[in-house]
């Protein structure tokens, strides 16, 4: 196990893993890593490589360089790229957890599938925060649909991302 201590004295335990497809990452990831790098000694950020979603709208470099950015406050927290298995990377970087957000309770049916599904190949648990309710809401995909259509996220999305949607925009000679 991982331990940090804190400036207040607290030891922070554990290497957690908080995986996802983060394209782009939210205000909503950022509260869940803010939170979880608050509990472990150590955060690994891991980023799916070829997820089953078809065309992501950034490169992994892109979203790399977006989560570096906004994590880099957080000592604890690294950014990673995982390919294949969620269970084999778990194992590979001998994390003791998976950490996932819950918005709304139908994230909960397809989580604990995986939760179950991750836990029986890996032997690791996953763990839930649930997010903040003011981004109950917020997910990549709608953020990228208002986006792209001209609607104002800057709420909802580090400033980082924010400048990297306009240039996405702008190049993609959207709006
Ligand atoms: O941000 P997302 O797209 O909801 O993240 C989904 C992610 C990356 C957590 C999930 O698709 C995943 O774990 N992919 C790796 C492949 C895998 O292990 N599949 C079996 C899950 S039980």
């Amino acid at each position: 196990m991982h331990s940090n201590g804190t400036s207040d004295g607290a030891v922070k335990r554990g290497h957690a893993v908080y995986p996802g497809s983060f394209d782009p990452p939210t205000n909503g990831h950022l509260d869940v890593i803010e939170r979880a790098a608050a509990v472990f000694g150590t955060v690994t950020v891991a980023v799916v490589v070829n997820p089953q979603k078809r065309s992501p709208l950034f490169t992994l470099a892109e979203r790399d360089e977006m989560l570096v950015s906004c994590t880099k406050s957080m000592p604890n927290v690294r950014v990673e790229h995982f390919r294949g298995l969620l269970a084999d990377y778990v194992k590979r970087i001998d994390a003791d957890v998976i950490v996932k957000g819950l918005r709304v309770v139908s994230d909960f049916e397809n989580e604990m599938a995986f939760a179950h599904m991750n836990r029986s190949l890996s032997s690791v648990d996953t763990m839930f925060l649930m997010s903040d309710a003011s981004y109950s809401f917020v997910s990549s995909s709608l953020i990228k649909e208002v986006y792209l259509q001209g609607g104002d996220i800057a709420k909802y999305v580090p400033e980082v991302v924010l400048e990297f949607m306009q240039h996405k925009r702008t190049t993609n000679g959207r709006k």
